[in-house]
């Protein structure tokens, strides 16, 4: 698994700080969708799935949590507790996302509107399947 970080560029000044994602300068794909998750109930494990196309960056605009990656081989924790930090999730990439903090809003930016047909969530059937992680 190579490195996933992508460092979002802080316009922070004595205002207060800003930080921006754009397509071509930090997100590797044109963007279709965004969505946040928040007010996580605590113990909750979330994801818990894979995609055959999607990709995506997930950030911690607000708070904290844990997203572990499993490429099929390993199985990799991040933490996500920066605004300006984004975690690529590729194609191929089981995520399971726990330990929200109670102000946790954790951001995610996607290649594509929703479409179920694209999850792949049971375990064995990702572990079986030959979609290539990226
Ligand atoms: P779900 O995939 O269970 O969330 P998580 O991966 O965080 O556990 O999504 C929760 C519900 O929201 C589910 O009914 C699908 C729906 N949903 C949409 O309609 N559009 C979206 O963009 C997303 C991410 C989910």
């Amino acid at each position: 698994m190579g490195n996933p970080w992508i460092d979002l560029p802080s316009l922070g000044d004595d205002r207060g700080q800003l930080c921006v994602t754009e397509v071509d300068a930090h997100a590797p794909f044109d963007i279709k969708r965004v969505y946040w998750l928040y007010e996580t109930e605590p113990n909750v494990t979330r994801g818990l799935h894979a995609h055959k196309e999607l990709q995506q960056l997930a950030i911690a605009v607000s708070g904290s949590c844990k997203m572990l990656l499993d490429d099929g081989e390993s199985r990799t924790p991040y933490v996500l507790d920066s605004p300006h930090r984004a975690l690529y999730i590729g194609p191929g990439m089981w995520r399971e996302m726990s330990d929200f903090s109670a102000d946790c809003v954790l951001m995610v930016i996607a290649s594509e509107v929703y479409d179920e047909t694209d999850y792949i969530r049971d375990y064995d059937e990702f572990k079986k399947s030959a979609i290539p992680a990226r």
